[in-house]
């Protein structure tokens, strides 16, 4: 090889190798574009610096850095009305109750996926968070679509199968309305506030949320 091919083919070989450099750090940034997600997370702690909260704080953080755009929906600090069957809405239709349940309704059909979290209480969900989910049937014709969705339970006790119950109920929802379970963060034996920063479930929480 003569002393000009030598340079030509070194000038090809760094070109390649720079624009392979150029590709590979955006090529992984479109992927993630494309698998951008909404979620919606729905809390149903009135404790603002409890267990739950600090999951939810840690799941965020975690969805957050991967790009995704999270909306948080609060229910112990909003107003919901509990369902009273009136069936004015017809279960597809407008709510007799004009409240902080407008806000469920305008960001849960374009989510795509959506979290319940909630601490256990007489070894069932809260009152807010079922009061937000008793809704549901003012906007039932509108969610049967596809979405992820994952549980974040608080509890103090350890027996697992406390747990059941709420977790057998979060299933059975989720396959009457064809969403898919893409994890559960069940946190056992946290009973005072700030109890679950000496746990691993903080952790499980955020790395639940990178591997989205
Ligand atoms: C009204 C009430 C009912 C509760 N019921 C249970 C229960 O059935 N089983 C249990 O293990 N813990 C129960 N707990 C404890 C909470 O689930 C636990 O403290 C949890 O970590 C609270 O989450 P938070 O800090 O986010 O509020 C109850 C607490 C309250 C206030």
């Amino acid at each position: 090889m003569n002393r000009r091919n030598f340079i030509k083919n070194s000038l090809i070989t760094a070109s390649v190798m720079a624009l392979g450099a150029i590709l590979s750090k955006f090529i992984p940034q479109e992927i993630n574009k494309e698998n951008k997600m909404k979620i919606l997370v729905i809390t149903g702690s009135p404790r603002i610096n409890g267990n739950l909260n600090t999951l939810v704080d840690n799941f965020i953080k975690g969805a957050k850095e991967n790009g995704h755009n999270v909306v948080r929906f609060d229910s112990a600090f909003k107003n919901v009305h509990p369902c009273i069957a009136c069936n004015k809405c017809g279960m597809n239709g407008d709510c007799v109750f004009n409240d902080d349940f407008n806000f469920i309704k305008e960001n849960i059909v374009d989510s795509d996926m959506v979290v319940f979290a909630t601490p256990m209480y007489y070894f069932g969900i809260t009152a807010q968070l079922k009061a937000v989910i008793d809704r549901f049937y003012s906007i039932n014709g509108k969610i049967h679509t596809s979405k992820k969705s994952a549980l974040i339970l608080t509890y103090a006790d350890t027996s697992a199968s406390e747990a059941e119950p709420i977790k057998n109920h979060y299933e059975v929802l989720l396959n009457y309305l064809g969403w898919q379970d893409v994890g559960q963060i069940v946190a056992s034996g946290v009973w005072t506030e700030g109890s679950v920063n000496n746990t691993d479930y903080p952790k499980q929480a955020y790395e639940l949320a990178k591997k989205l």
